[in-house]
């Protein structure tokens, strides 16, 4: 080929990036990779194993070990013994260790690059820049929260052995995101990477020898779902971390469900991409490239719904199909290719399927056709970038994340409607709005159901700005202050059980003009229960002093829903809210003395104490009231020309299951945070002190509570909380009771995968610190980042 001939043809000459080091590494192993434990590589105690190969061409590239049981407990034994002496090293011990890691990584770059981009199919221009760069950041920024730790999260210890199971779209990077906050937080890990890429994370179990890492810190064992599920099930785990497909999370959300194992899950996605017709159109199209074809679409947080405003949308499908044309199928070794290889046959047939599935229920789909300079490989696993228009709301490829480089397209006609389609998904991970109007963006950012949302961008990610989702896409944070919590436990004073109390016998005489039943509350008024039945309450003496409603299935249905319609709540001024607050303070004040008698009479304390308790409860309103408009969020300066604005959000509609122990004072303190951060709330009240919540929502009523923010349904606790933990509009459940009930309401909201504090049948001191505090605030609000960049360019 002569000069002329390249400048007649323009075409893109081969940039391939050398393997010659990593060829070097994988020729060391080729006899196969052992498990790393405790320090070690060791063999696996079975003899199972599979092979990792290259997706863009089928060659195999490793053999690795199936790591079976007595592998994921020698793993979960090394990390248990190495964790006291880790988290004794201290903040700034474990800092070094992180900022070599962080080191270590940075200076095998390139080699890291290579191998993922050989294992996983990416190119290597992503691997090269976003994911390597991406994971040495996360060390140094988590060497720093371990250097801070003592300061910025006293009365926090480690949790202690950290499960970890990680997806094959990202995966050093992932690794990265687990390890690092696991670690700096004084606790140990089990990883299990996913079994078609392994491989980075065992390089990086290399450098962690490199590193001088005590032995047992960070353990590595590989294998398949099955090994996954071992380190699920296994009794000395203390917490698991998984990032994965909602199917997966879902299983593992109900196999833990009583175990007390905490639970962070970072799962699916179908992303909203949404422009609005004030968008610079040229911009979108640049970052919908990033948002649906970076990693070929195998990214949780894809923008892979385009919600359109009908005005511009065939102008910018037309710009869609003309930058298609150029995007670049090949070799992901090659530094100009832009779309790899698909992860594995499986995969790809799943999108075949689901691109299939939508043409046939309607969608239209179109693909560029093959670029005559684009080395499009038969023998790997390739999938052309693809668009569906004529898509409406309930295609399978509207609703379902497909996990490849497919666009479906949407449109809108308003605002309005663009934020109804947008919410109208199981899932909330991320969202991205595009508009040249920056008020309207703003506007639309906090009205829509994801962890994250991108203004006039797309995937930007950085180790100081949380990620995670909303709903289905799983719940907890991994970057940032609210990432290092999922690694924290509050030191908590006693230990002592949950004592439910039981419903005694009438033993005394009933006292006269009683049969009025106190009704349940619900949507700001009295409601009959559904069954028409009533349950008896019990003095502490014997004596029956008063009927409650037995609050059914149905009476939780009419609460959520009124809830629901109070939406207007979470959007009230955090100043109003305060106010509120005030006032519920001030009229239980006025009937202080009622209360007491009240507590005195159905729990037996002497006077003195009940009056403590009123007086408490008082304190713990004007406690929350004073925190509703100082709860503020951060804002983050990530490594872009912008701003990330961390916003605590309400979780939505929260179930409150209340204890017996100090009846009033328990139900005040959990309810007052949940809606001072804007929840609203559907309460179960202790079943054997039922009448102090009925009491209470007189005190409601006069105090400007909007209806619907708070209800009431009495009667079996347990099966209640059941219910709602089942129902679907319930945001969160939180539950003081039984280790037996904590285990139900976990099982139960697996489901919709919502949010749990449960006690596990651990008694909590309401009158001691642990009564109150930020961790309450924490556990009812979400946060959420907003990404604004700002100039010309980000
Ligand atoms: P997956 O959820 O099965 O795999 C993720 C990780 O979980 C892997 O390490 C796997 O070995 C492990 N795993 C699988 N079954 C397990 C079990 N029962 N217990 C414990 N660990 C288990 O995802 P898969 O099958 O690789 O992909 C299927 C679909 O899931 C994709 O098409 C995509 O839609 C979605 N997905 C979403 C991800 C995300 O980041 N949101 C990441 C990976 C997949």
């Amino acid at each position: 080929m002569t000069i002329k001939d390249i400048f007649n043809d323009m075409s893109y000459g081969p940039a391939p990036e050398g393997t010659d080091k990593v060829d070097q590494w994988l020729a060391g192993h080729k006899d196969g990779f052992g498990l790393y434990i405790d320090g070690k590589w060791i063999g696996s105690k079975g003899d199972k194993s599979f092979t990792s190969s290259n997706p863009a061409n089928g060659k195999k590239l490793a053999k690795l070990a199936q790591a079976g049981d007595a592998d994921v407990d020698a793993a979960v034994k090394a990390a248990r013994k190495a964790q006291p002496k880790w988290e004794s090293l201290g903040g700034h011990g474990r800092a070094k260790y992180l900022y070599a890691l962080a080191r270590l990584l940075q200076k095998h770059a390139r080699k890291f690059a290579v191998l993922e981009t050989l294992d996983n199919g990416k190119p290597i221009r992503e691997t090269r820049d976003i994911d390597i760069p991406l994971a040495v950041r996360h060390f140094y920024h988590h060497a720093g929260w371990a250097q801070l730790q003592e300061s910025e999260f006293p009365e926090h210890t480690a949790i202690g052995v950290v499960g970890q199971i990680i997806p094959w779209n990202f995966p050093l990077l992932m690794l990265a995101w687990k390890v690092a906050p696991a670690i700096a937080a004084g606790n140990t890990v089990v990883l299990k990477p996913a079994e078609y890429t392994s491989l980075t994370a065992l390089m990086f179990a290399e450098l962690c020898q490199e590193a001088g890492l005590p032995a047992g810190v960070v353990n590595i064992v590989t294998g398949d779902g099955s090994t996954g599920e071992l380190l699920v099930d296994h009794k000395d785990v203390d917490k698991l971390a998984f990032t994965g497909s909602t199917e997966v999370g879902r299983l593992i959300k109900a196999r833990t469900a009583g175990t007390g194992k905490k639970l962070t899950l970072e799962l699916g996605g179908k992303s909203p991409f949404i422009v609005f017709d004030d968008a610079d159109l040229d911009a979108a199209v640049e970052g919908l490239v990033d948002a649906i074809w970076f990693n070929q679409g195998q990214v949780c947080c894809a923008g892979s719904r385009l919600l359109v405003q009908e005005g511009v949308e065939q102008a910018l499908l037309e710009k869609i199909r003309l930058r298609m044309q150029t995007l670049r199928v090949g070799d992901p070794l090659d530094k100009n290719t832009d779309i790899g290889a698909i992860v594995d046959k499986v995969q790809k047939k799943r999108i075949e399927g689901l691109v299939q599935q939508g043409v046939e229920q309607g969608a239209t789909l179109w693909q560029p056709e093959r670029q005559p300079d684009s080395a499009f490989p038969d023998a790997g696993c390739f999938y052309p970038p693809t668009l569906l228009t004529n898509v409406d709301s309930s295609n399978i490829v509207a609703i379902e994340e497909i996990f490849g480089p497919v666009l479906s397209v949407l449109s809108f006609r308003t605002q309005k409607e663009a934020i109804t389609l947008a919410n109208n998904s199981r899932y909330g991970l991320a969202a991205s709005v595009w508009s040249e109007n920056l008020n309207r963006a703003l506007d639309v950012a906090p009205q829509l159901k994801a962890g994250v949302v991108w203004v006039n961008c797309t995937n930007q990610f950085d180790a100081a700005c949380g990620f995670g989702g909303y709903r289905e896409s799983g719940f907890g944070r991994e970057g940032g202050r609210e990432g290092m919590f999922e690694y924290l436990a509050p030191v908590r004073g006693k230990t002592a059980a949950e004592q439910d109390l039981p419903v005694p016998e009438v033993s005394g005489q009933q006292q006269a003009g009683i049969d009025q039943t106190a009704k349940l509350y619900i949507g700001g008024k009295q409601a009959r229960p559904d069954s028409g039945n009533s349950l008896p309450v019990i003095s502490a003496k014997g004596v029956q002093i008063g009927l409650v409603g037995e609050g059914s299935r149905k009476d939780i249905r009419n609460a959520v829903e009124a809830a629901f319609k109070a939406e207007g709540w979470s959007r009230t001024s955090a100043h109003n809210r305060a106010q509120i607050l005030y006032y519920i303070a001030e009229n239980l004040g006025y009937r202080a003395d009622e209360f007491t008698a009240r507590l005195v009479s159905l729990t037996g304390v002497d006077k003195k104490q009940a009056q403590r308790e009123v007086e408490l409860s008082i304190e713990r309103l004007f406690f929350y009231a004073a925190w509703a408009d100082k709860y503020d969020g951060a804002v983050h300066q990530p490594p872009l020309k912008g701003v990330a604005l961390a916003m605590n959000e309400p979780l939505g509609i929260v179930g409150i299951g209340c204890p017996d122990a100090a009846p009033l004072l328990a139900m005040v303190s959990m309810l007052a945070p949940v809606i001072a951060m804007g929840n609203r709330a559907v309460l179960v009240p202790s079943q054997r002190f039922p009448l102090l919540a009925t009491d209470l929502y007189q005190v409601l009523e006069t105090s400007d509570v909007p209806a619907g923010v708070v209800n009431i349904v009495t009667g079996a606790r347990d099966s209640l909380m059941q219910v709602l933990a089942d129902h679907y509009q319930v945001d969160g459940v939180w539950y003081c009771g039984s280790a037996e009930g904590s285990a139900r309401v976990e099982a139960a909201s697996a489901g919709n995968l919502k949010r749990n504090w449960v006690n596990h049948g651990i008694a909590r001191d309401w009158f001691g610190a642990e009564g109150a505090g930020r961790e309450f605030l924490r556990e009812a609000t979400q946060v959420k980042n907003v990404w604004v960049p700002y100039g010309d360019s980000i």
